[in-house]
């Protein structure tokens, strides 16, 4: 396999002043959209087509949804390179165990990708929505980034895909927008929501309720459309505050629409 060249590399414009250097592969950060294939970038398909490896994070025993929405584009277990999360919701983020079981995670992957990429051979994250927008690939990017060429594809994030399915423009004129992860304490959630014009909520899982309350100490409930799956296969769209339970999945968000300037 050729691999990924047909783009410069990061770092590699002197290239032809320099005496040969050993060539090693590249590592990609590819941005996966937020769900539909048919929002996948060129770039994100031309590189998905020709890397050695495509890695993607998952829950132990389960597929990546950055793996399954590669599925549209190549279906090839050969290259394909599960890395599976010691914990997901299992231990507070802020655990001790936590903390250091995912470092070591971090760092085991980061030396089999170097090993990969020393060897010449591109190496493939795949990333729902966009890399560098709370993408475990950043954790991966921080320990390889000094050592090998770099290419990050651009990807739509999940909250542009949450917002165009529920046909809800974001902010207008002079709006602030203000994206918090609902992992947040309460008060800060809702001290954030008061200050803001226009927000996204992510991370929901087990924190609707918090989330519902947060909104409603703001006077946002109102205004907040829920969004589950948005631009996938089991895609769910309402109010807020027409949604009967606190359920809510891994991929749900909340948007709270701006009202700014509208001539
Ligand atoms: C770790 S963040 C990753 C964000 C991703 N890198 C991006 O650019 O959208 C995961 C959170 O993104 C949100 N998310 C991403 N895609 C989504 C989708 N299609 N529908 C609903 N929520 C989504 C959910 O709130 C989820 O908990």
């Amino acid at each position: 396999m050729d691999g990924v060249t047909d783009l410069p590399r990061a770092g590699a414009a002197e290239e032809g002043a320099r005496p040969a250097a050993v060539v090693t592969g590249t590592l990609y950060g590819v941005g996966m959209g937020p769900g539909n294939p048919d929002y996948l970038t060129v770039r994100a398909v031309r590189v998905l087509e020709r890397a050695h490896h495509l890695v993607h994070f998952c829950k132990a025993g389960r597929r990546g949804n950055a793996r399954t929405i590669a599925d549209a584009v190549v279906q090839d277990p050969a290259r394909e390179w599960a890395l599976a999360y010691p914990y997901t919701t299992e231990l507070p983020p802020d655990d001790a165990t936590y903390v250091s079981a995912l470092a070591r995670f971090y760092d085991e992957a980061a030396a089999r990708m170097a090993d990969e990429l020393g060897a010449g051979r591109d190496v493939a994250i795949l990333s729902e929505g966009d890399p560098f927008f709370y993408g475990s690939f950043m954790h991966l990017w921080r320990r390889l980034k000094d050592r090998f060429p770099v290419e990050v594809v651009p990807g739509v994030t999940g909250m542009s895909g949450c917002w165009t399915r529920a046909g809800t423009p974001i902010t207008w004129g002079d709006d602030v927008l203000t994206v918090l992860p609902a992992t947040l304490p309460a008060a800060v959630l809702a001290r954030r929501l008061a200050e803001t014009d226009a927000a996204v909520i992510m991370k929901l899982g087990r924190h609707l309720p918090k989330v519902r309350a947060a909104l409603a100490e703001a006077g946002l409930l109102g205004r907040a459309v829920y969004v589950e799956r948005g631009t996938m296969a089991g895609e769910r769209i309402a109010l807020l505050a027409d949604k009967p339970d606190d359920q809510a999945p891994y991929f749900s968000m909340v948007l709270v629409p701006g009202e700014g300037r509208r001539p």
